[in-house]
């Protein structure tokens, strides 16, 4: 069984966040509920607490506060909450709470301890239809979703201010089924070694120029991150502009394309899963010492370097190899040709490189891939099956390529 944890912020759907806490505690989860002062007014903490059989958390500072007394504990309640969670729920989540969370504002219990935790997060929106569909809000949680938090859309129909439209807290049954299957990816990778690539390679011209490409490394972080909820012991190789992940997993960065295939050399003897999301530069130049003189006009020999992809299995026969291509799909005229297309695109990759999986992505797209927090891919596999999983965010699709691959 498991610690959940519930913040209840004041949201007028705050009294429904009573059945969903008594249906978790029916199942013989322990409950641990935080509240924002003015979800006071809608649900009384007494109330939860003969559910719960705990204390709820509001104040950050006890009425009999002493430091004295937590210095001699080294214990501080929204650290240990944060600690103990496995999974960190706020239902109902306000417009208000959602954009202190996303700007990283502390002051109250549940937006300290929630800067606190490592757990995955499920944050449950609800709120007036024209407050959802605000900048302001949507903006926020982008933000949200960007550290790695889920959003569950919220439901649709006739809302507390009389109004008809999208805002209303989802049914408490579906919130419960949607916590158990964050909490059930936590076994799928136990004792497995998963490594990650992500982000552009950096081939230098000269002390000051390089060579690089668009990749952010958002996707692989974004795998790095799904493949330790899903329990794996990760080794993230990242090139030094990516975005690092502060969750508990093994990073290292790197720059050139030899820099990265030296690195893989090392991870993957051990590994069981690779995901090689990682951009590694087609060509190097010859690097010149000190900054090339801008007074003349200069010609740049570009080598092509060696695919990296084509040796892990080399390294490692046995590991599983998940590959992802970059496609330009713009031209592509119909289902059949579309499929025929991706088959084609991947075939080298299972030819050269003995992979198991290619995952496609759309590289004539705007809205996807590069740079962007949202992505759209297809996922080809030996045996010419072709999954498309429409357009989310990074995170949503890292956990739907795991689904798919490996439930
Ligand atoms: C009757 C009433 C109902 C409210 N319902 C909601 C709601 O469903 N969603 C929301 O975001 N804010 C709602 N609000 C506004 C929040 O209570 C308000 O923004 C508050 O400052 C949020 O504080 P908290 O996030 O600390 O709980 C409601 C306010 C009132 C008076």
């Amino acid at each position: 069984m498991s610690n959940i944890v519930i913040g209840i912020s004041s949201g007028i759907a705050a009294f429904k966040s009573l059945d969903l806490i008594k249906l978790l505690k029916k199942d013989g989860h322990s409950l641990y509920v935080m509240m924002t002062k003015k979800a006071m007014h809608i649900v009384s903490p007494g109330k939860i607490e003969e559910i719960t059989g705990y204390p709820v958390f509001i104040d950050l500072f006890e009425d009999n506060f002493s430091y004295e007394k937590i210095l001699k504990e080294k214990k501080i309640d929204h650290i240990e909450i944060a600690k103990k969670a496995d999974i960190f729920v706020i239902a109902p989540a306000t417009a208000n709470t959602i954009a202190r969370c996303a700007c990283g504002i502390a002051d109250d219990f549940i937006t300290t301890s929630i800067l606190a935790t490592i757990s995955p997060v499920l944050i449950c929106p609800s709120m007036n239809d024209k407050m959802w569909h605000h900048p302001a809000t949507q903006h926020n949680l982008k933000t949200l979703e960007s550290y790695g938090y889920e959003i569950m859309t919220p439901a649709s129909g006739s809302l507390a201010c009389g109004t008809d439209g999208i805002g209303r807290l989802p049914d408490v049954k579906v919130i419960k089924k949607y916590i158990e299957s964050i909490l059930s990816r936590k076994k799928l990778f136990e004792g497995k070694k998963v490594v990650v690539t992500g982000g552009g390679t950096i081939e230098p011209i000269d002390d000051v120029r390089v060579i690089t490409n668009r990749s952010s490394g958002k996707m692989g972080k974004a795998l790095a991150e799904m493949a330790y909820r899903y329990g794996a012991e990760v080794t993230y190789l990242h090139s030094k502009t990516s975005q690092i992940s502060c969750l508990p997993i093994k990073h290292i960065p790197f720059s050139t394309s030899d820099e990265l295939s030296d690195l893989l050399t090392q991870s993957l003897m051990t590994a069981d899963i690779v995901f090689h999301t990682a951009a590694v530069s087609d060509f190097t130049v010859k690097k010149h010492n000190g900054k090339i003189s801008s007074e003349k006009d200069h010609d740049l020999h570009l080598e092509s370097t060696h695919k990296i992809i084509n040796t892990i299995k080399k390294i490692n026969p046995k590991i599983l190899l998940i590959g992802f291509k970059a496609v330009s799909m713009r031209h592509s005229e119909g289902e059949t040709t579309e499929r025929s297309r991706l088959i084609n695109e991947s075939h080298k990759l299972f030819k050269d490189a003995h992979a198991d999986y290619v995952i496609v992505n759309d590289i004539s797209r705007k809205d996807i891939g590069f740079e962007s927090s949202d992505n759209e891919v297809y996922i080809v596999s030996k045996d010419k099956k072709v999954k498309k999983i429409e357009k989310a965010s990074k995170m949503k699709i890292a956990d739907k390529i795991i689904r798919y691959i490996f439930k």
